[in-house]
């Protein structure tokens, strides 16, 4: 597993909130969001699938989260893919434990997402940026 995989999934863990922005046409959307669930070397998140949210992504999968932390910033931008296994529904809602009281796996609602062609970039006003692909 990379190194930037694992230092993206521990900050946004540890930042307990993120922010997602997609695209509706030429109308960025922005929200908060705080699942996160690193799994098979994959960065996923959560969502359901009436929302919004996710009808923007399955329209454009274009789509960048922010976090920051501690004086420091992340910008993970990417494509927001997909998967339909139970198992990583399953994985989500075991790591993000407070998902079960609106969420379980066989809700044809819960939807888990992961990054692809991602970018991930860490700023801060007094270091040099880092950047990771994944
Ligand atoms: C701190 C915080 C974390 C949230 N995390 C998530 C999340 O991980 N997944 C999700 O679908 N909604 C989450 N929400 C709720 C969404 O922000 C909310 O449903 C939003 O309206 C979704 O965007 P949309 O209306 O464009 O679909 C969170 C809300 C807050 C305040």
């Amino acid at each position: 597993m990379s190194e930037g995989l694992n230092k993206v999934y521990e900050f946004l863990l540890a930042a307990g909130t993120y922010y997602l922005a997609t695209v509706e046409g030429d109308q960025p959307r922005v929200r908060p969001f705080g699942t996160v669930l690193l799994r098979d070397g994959k960065l996923y998140i959560q969502t359901g699938k009436v929302k919004p949210v996710s009808h923007q992504l399955a329209a454009n999968p274009k789509a960048e989260i922010c976090a920051f932390m501690g004086g420091k910033w992340l910008r993970v931008a990417g494509e927001l893919i997909n998967d339909d296994d139970r198992n990583a529904k399953v994985a989500m809602l075991e790591k993000m434990p407070a998902l079960k009281s609106m969420y379980s796996p066989d809700d044809d609602n819960t939807q888990v997402l992961y990054f692809q062609n991602a970018t991930a970039t860490f700023s801060s006003f007094t270091e040099a940026p880092e950047t990771f692909s994944f």
